[in-house]
């Protein structure tokens, strides 16, 4: 890797959207469509985050507004050569910046019972579990609820994201 190389998070483009569908593919059993994601990219432009290493994007994080003003973290993923690397943190923490910056205080997300690794990495952004959501996922998966209200629990805001990861550099 040349040392030249850095990690950018930015705002997702158009041109980006066949990587992310690639990324998709690779993360989820039920990955969303290009359509879904481009509507996504339409609608909420500045909660549609890419990592981009070296001029390549690795991960990418999607939020939505909902109506009780809450930031929804609609999807995350990592391309599986990069995980372990703090990227997908470094993506929590920028989409959550972006919505702070909006006035957005309380995030929630759905994720599977069984993805101990991002129950892992929601818990120690400071999420908690608040429901199960029986027969979430079309395989009759149970999913949990988290919720991260940085009002109610006295939490700062997280420092900006970073602009640079030394485990990548
Ligand atoms: C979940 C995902 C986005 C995490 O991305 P990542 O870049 O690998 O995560 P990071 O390197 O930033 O690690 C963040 C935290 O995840 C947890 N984690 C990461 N790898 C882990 C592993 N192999 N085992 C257990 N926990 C792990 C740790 O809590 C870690 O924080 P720490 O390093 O401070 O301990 C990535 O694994 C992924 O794309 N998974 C497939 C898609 C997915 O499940 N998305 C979430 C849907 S709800």
């Amino acid at each position: 890797m040349s040392s030249k190389c850095g990690v950018v998070v930015r705002r997702a483009r158009n041109e980006d959207l066949r990587r992310i569908v690639e990324i998709e593919g690779r993360s989820f059993r039920y990955p969303y469509s290009i359509l879904v994601l481009t509507t996504l990219l339409n609608l909420y432009p500045e909660y549609f985050l890419v990592c981009e290493y070296c001029g390549d994007v690795v991960g990418y994080v999607v939020a939505v507004v909902d109506r009780d003003s809450s930031g929804h973290i609609v999807s995350i993923a990592v391309d599986p050569n990069y995980r372990g690397l703090g990227i997908g943190k470094l993506l929590m923490n920028a989409v959550e910046s972006r919505l702070r910056d909006d006035g957005i205080i309380k995030f929630k997300l759905e994720v599977a019972v069984s993805n101990y690794v991002a129950i892992n990495m929601y818990k120690s952004l400071g999420y908690e579990v608040v429901k199960v959501l029986k027969n979430y996922y079309p395989d009759g998966e149970d999913a949990y609820l988290m919720v991260k209200n940085t009002s109610a629990n006295g939490l700062r805001p997280e420092k900006p994201y970073r602009t640079s990861y030394n485990t990548l550099t």
